[in-house]
């Protein structure tokens, strides 16, 4: 059994809190502060392919004994076949990385799965959702940015829902199975109405890790996102 197959046909909407907006000076029991979470979002960033810097493989390889469930890495770096061995080996669950960091889409889903792993591509606001059209078959999980990739922080795009729309009509068109992630501004303000658009699966940085509980926060953004 493995921590991503709950995720694939367990119930509905996912919470993936992003380690981001976390007290990097005690990790550990920030992990412990979300451990209601169905997944653990790690944002990697190299300074390159986004202007900013956060983490890498060493410190995702170190937590991995502090989380028993999924590691639902988001790769905002260039060249991201580079990365894939390295966050395999610190135990990523999930390698999704930006459509836009690589001319190799297809070839590097295959190499993710190789490794026995769940393979997800990443969209750019500016970046046009049909794009994606011959990487679907291939895919376990797109991830719609709704925010600019780089900082936490910043405010929800509520217009990346016509692309939610868009991917939702596909999979029930193509009997799809990926799973619909969107990052970036989330909270309990907009997640009723990404999640009628199509949206499944949530990453929550600064909603979940600055709210006084929460354990209480990612309950409420799942009740709120469980479709009518
Ligand atoms: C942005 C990252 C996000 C970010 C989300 O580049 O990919 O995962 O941490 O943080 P909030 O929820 O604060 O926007
Ligand atoms: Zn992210």
């Amino acid at each position: 059994m493995k921590r991503t197959d709950i995720l694939l046909k367990g119930e509905k909407p996912l919470i993936s809190p992003s380690l981001l907006a976390a007290d990097f000076t005690k990790l550990a029991s920030e992990l412990e502060r979300v451990a209601e979470a169905d997944a653990l979002h790690l944002d990697i960033m190299d300074g390159h392919y986004v202007p900013n810097i956060s983490y890498g493989p060493a410190i995702v390889g170190q937590l991995r004994p502090y989380w028993g469930k999924a590691f639902d890495v988001h790769l905002m770096v260039s060249e991201p076949e580079r990365w894939v061995d390295p966050f395999v080996k610190a135990g990523a669950d999930i390698l999704t990385f930006h459509w836009e960091a690589t001319h190799h889409g297809h070839r590097l889903i295959q190499n993710i799965h190789e490794q026995g792993i769940l393979a997800g591509v990443s969209l750019n606001p500016g970046t046009p959702v049909q794009v994606l059209d011959p990487l679907l078959p291939f895919l376990d999980l797109v991830l719609i940015m709704t925010v600019n990739p780089g900082f936490g922080g910043q405010a929800y795009i509520a217009e990346m829902e016509a692309k939610l729309k868009w991917l939702r009509r596909k999979r029930e068109e193509t009997n799809g199975k990926w799973l619909i992630q969107i990052d970036g501004g989330v909270s309990d303000q907009n997640i009723a109405s990404a999640s009628q658009a199509g949206a499944d699966f949530f990453v929550a940085g600064t909603s979940i890790f600055k709210a006084e509980s929460p354990e209480n926060m990612i309950r409420r953004l799942r009740d709120l996102g469980r479709k009518a």
